[in-house]
């Protein structure tokens, strides 16, 4: 478990109470990764810790960052770190709407919301390639690459693949950024090729902002590059409730490592008054016990989850009037009945 720090800090341990109370029989270790460690200490991820992190069979993330640390350093040497040198290549990122009071939509009919982006994880715009020349004068020029490799798109693909009942929908920026966009058209043909019974679709991200907003109830999977997952997911987050109860898998599903966190950040304005919304981390939490195995528990929590939110038992995010713990427990009651 590493909260890390904020909001973090609030719904990791609820997501915990939630597993006990689905039957997890785990054993669970909390590693002192936070920014107080930062400041004291200067290291992100200290040697011992990571050792842990790299032998766990799963990691439960809270969320990184606070203002107190304006270094991007501690960022990418926390949560970047992990998702690159572990390899987690497939961030999965499901939308799914539990309640039709949830729905920022007018028109009842778009509401049935079931959606998962499969975002590329470990490449992209992310890898911190590039610089800044003659930095601060009127001449500065700054370049930020996008680095797309033939085995990182092939993967992400194939895995949207894999998880996809009905269509793959891909989404690039190939009319205007024609290199990378032309390996993401390449592999992603050659893999709908081996795979005849799933439906394909391609759009470019503009038109996926748009479509996603006009009739989200057409997609069944997403499959996009670092980028533009990182954007859209925040847009569908937003279209089955927000950020507080929105979930995410980062995974390398040949090696099994994982890590589990709600899309949330650490929300300084609202952490350490009882306002967080548990559900992302408790969500995110069911998402790690479904990569190990253990489906009908995952379904429990889903359920449970699904429950305490239609009943209103929820913070005030999401239409309720219960602070982070309590919410928490409205889940746990639900298991235990
Ligand atoms: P944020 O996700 O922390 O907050 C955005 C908005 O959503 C805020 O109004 C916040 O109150 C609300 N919100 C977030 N989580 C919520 C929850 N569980 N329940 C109810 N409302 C919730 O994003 P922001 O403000 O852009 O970033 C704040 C800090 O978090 C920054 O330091 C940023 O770098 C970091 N961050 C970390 C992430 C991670 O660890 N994966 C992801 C995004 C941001
Ligand atoms: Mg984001």
């Amino acid at each position: 478990m590493v909260p890390c720090d904020g909001a973090g800090k609030e719904v990791v341990p609820e997501a915990v109470k939630v597993l006990r109370a689905a039957g997890a029989d785990f054993e669970f270790e909390e590693l002192d990764i936070n920014a107080d460690a930062y400041l004291r200490d200067g290291v992100p991820i200290p040697a011992d810790a990571w050792k842990k992190l790299a032998a766990a069979d799963a990691i439960l993330f809270g969320a990184v960052g606070d203002p107190r640390v304006p270094d991007p350093n501690y960022l990418a040497g926390v949560l970047l770190r992990l998702r690159f040198e572990l390899d987690l290549y497939v961030n999965l990122r499901p939308a799914k709407l539990y309640d039709d009071r949830l729905s920022p939509l007018r028109r009842e009919e778009r509401r049935h919301i079931d959606l998962m982006v499969v975002r590329e994880n470990t490449e992209g715009a992310y890898v911190g390639m590039g610089g800044r020349f003659k930095k601060g004068t009127a001449d500065e020029v700054a370049i930020q690459e996008d680095v797309n490799t033939h085995l990182g798109v092939m993967r992400i693909i194939e895995h949207a693949f894999q998880i996809a009942k009905n269509e793959v929908v891909m989404v690039d920026k190939s009319n205007a950024m024609t290199f990378a966009g032309g390996l993401w058209q390449e592999r992603w043909k050659d893999v709908a090729r081996a795979h005849p019974a799933i439906k394909t679709r391609h759009l470019f991200v503009d038109a996926a902002a748009m479509q996603l907003v006009k009739d989200p109830s057409q997609f069944d999977v997403i499959v996009t590059s670092n980028l533009f997952g990182d954007v859209l997911s925040d847009l569908t987050a937003e279209l089955v409730g927000g950020m507080g109860i929105a979930p995410s898998a980062n995974i390398n599903p040949k090696t099994g490592r994982g890590l589990f966190e709600p899309v949330h950040g650490t929300a300084p304005d609202i952490a350490g008054k009882g306002l967080v919304n548990p559900i992302g981390a408790i969500l995110s939490a069911g998402m790690m016990v479904q990569h190990l195995g253990h489906h009908e528990m995952a379904s429990a929590i889903e359920g449970a989850v699904e429950s305490a939110i239609r009943a209103g038992e929820c913070t005030r995010d999401v239409g309720g009037n219960l602070s982070t713990s309590q919410a928490g427990d409205a889940v746990v009651k639900r298991l235990r009945d």
